[in-house]
């Protein structure tokens, strides 16, 4: 099951059902690392056929040059295998995009060859391109319409919340892709984009990411589990404070490492000590529930620093940013995980490592590590006392140890392996 979203259940399929190809809708811009990523799977999986989606498409598309190898891919994937991915189609049929009166016609022989016969959603999607989007008005008449056919039909069932949804892209005007996803391993927001209301209280835009993470990355009674009131953070580059805010909001007590101004309204809260320091040597006295990292440097330098943190027992979970260099963005993250990895491997810890290009991340992606246990003879140091501060800065307190998680715990997917499987998307 993925953390953050999905269901454990995946969806019934019916006898004999064949999808044509993969589409994985993506920040445009990033079409080639998406579509690299889906040659990869492909190839993986065995699946032969071709990937398009160009420049400024907004998805990269897989078409299979057999039925059966598509059905696969599409089985075997899910978002967590995309780091440049929001979501995973199967698409079964495509052709011209019907008039409104055409449509019920249509459908009916589109959907006579539809992989499932039941689905709880219908999502009518157009690429988040300034094209795509001069195409959302007609997605939301198609929804009303696809809505009204499928009830009449007596095959949308928004109760039965693990059956398949139903997808119609107009990758262009006048072409429409019909597809769907399964709850148990897609996103469950149209075009995979989470709609978030930050108050104006926040102090910074920034406060979205972190709000969009936490929503992927962790599902609902994981976050009510491991972000309690009393809780602590550490939020280095915290500054002017969107991060830092998201976590006293959750009642966790944050102490926020900068050199620059926090938001005042930040500072007033007894939640918040700001720490006038360098992110990259400056430690806790104490470990903490939470690191979480926003600091603008190379993404092999801020891999290292967190797994570094974790290595140490400082943190038990992370999120953090990785601004991405122009030039090989998928070498980029390649380098970071293993940087990651190679902290942790060398002291013997389990972890779940994963990454994903948020929709509210731009030239970025944001990771999630979270140590679930150790090997019996791991190597790890107790985390030493830090060197004693300046007045100047504050304390986090804690008074906890940290405790190893099982490799059990929801999300992970480590079975008690060395190393949790991560989705593709930590390689
Ligand atoms: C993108 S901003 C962080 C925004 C923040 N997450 C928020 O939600 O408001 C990056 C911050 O990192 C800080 N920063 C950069 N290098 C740093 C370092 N070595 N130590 C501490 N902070 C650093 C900058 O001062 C800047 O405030």
């Amino acid at each position: 099951m993925l953390a953050g979203l999905g269901l454990p259940k995946a969806v019934r399929l019916e006898r004999g059902a064949r999808v044509k190809g993969l589409i994985v809708y993506c920040r445009a811009g990033f079409e080639a690392e998406c579509g690299a990523e889906l040659a990869a799977r492909a190839k993986e999986h065995g699946g032969a056929g071709t990937v398009t989606g160009g420049p400024g498409a907004g998805y990269a598309a897989f078409e299979a040059s057999d039925g059966e190898g598509a059905l696969a891919l599409w089985r075997a994937c899910s978002l967590w295998d995309f780091v440049f991915g929001r979501q995973v189609i199967g698409w079964f049929w495509r052709g011209p995009a019907p008039a409104a009166a055409d449509l019920p016609a249509t459908l009916r022989s589109a959907l006579a060859g539809a992989p499932a016969r039941k689905f709880s959603a219908v999502f009518a999607e157009a690429p988040d391109t300034e094209a795509g989007k001069r195409l959302w008005p007609e997605c939301r008449r198609l929804s009303a319409a696809l809505e009204e056919a499928l009830t009449a039909r007596k095959i949308l069932s928004p109760t039965s919340v693990s059956a398949a949804r139903l997808h119609a892209f107009l990758p262009r005007p006048g072409e429409l892709v019909l597809g769907l996803s399964d709850p148990a391993r897609s996103s469950p927001w149209p075009l995979g984009i989470p709609r978030l209301r930050v108050p104006a209280a926040a102090p910074s835009r920034s406060a979205q990411k972190l709000e969009e993470a936490l929503l992927l990355f962790l599902s609902e009674e994981e976050r009510v589990r491991r972000l309690k009131p009393g809780m602590t953070a550490v939020d280095l580059g915290a500054a002017p404070g969107g991060w830092t805010w998201q976590l006293t909001r959750r009642g966790l007590r944050v102490a926020a490492v900068d050199n620059g101004p926090l938001d005042p309204a930040l500072l007033a809260s007894r939640l918040v000590t700001h720490i006038r320091a360098d992110g990259y040597t400056w430690r806790p006295e104490q470990p903490v529930d939470w690191l979480v990292c926003d600091m603008v440097a190379a993404p092999a330098r801020v891999a290292r620093l967190v797994g570094l943190w974790a290595a140490k027992k400082l943190c038990k979970e992370s999120l953090f940013n990785l601004k991405l260099p122009s030039g090989d963005r998928l070498a980029a993250v390649r380098r970071a995980a293993q940087t990651v990895r190679r902290e942790l491997d060398r002291v013997g810890a389990r972890y779940a490592l994963r990454f994903k290009q948020l929709y509210h991340d731009r030239e970025e992606i944001t990771g999630h590590l979270r140590v679930v246990g150790w090997e019996p003879a791991a190597k790890t140091e107790e985390p030493k006392a830090a060197k004693k501060r300046p007045r100047t800065t504050g304390r986090v307190r804690t008074g906890r140890r940290p405790r190893a998680h099982g490799p059990g715990a929801a999300g992970t997917g480590s079975g008690g392996s060395r190393r949790s499987r991560t989705g593709r998307g930590g390689r």
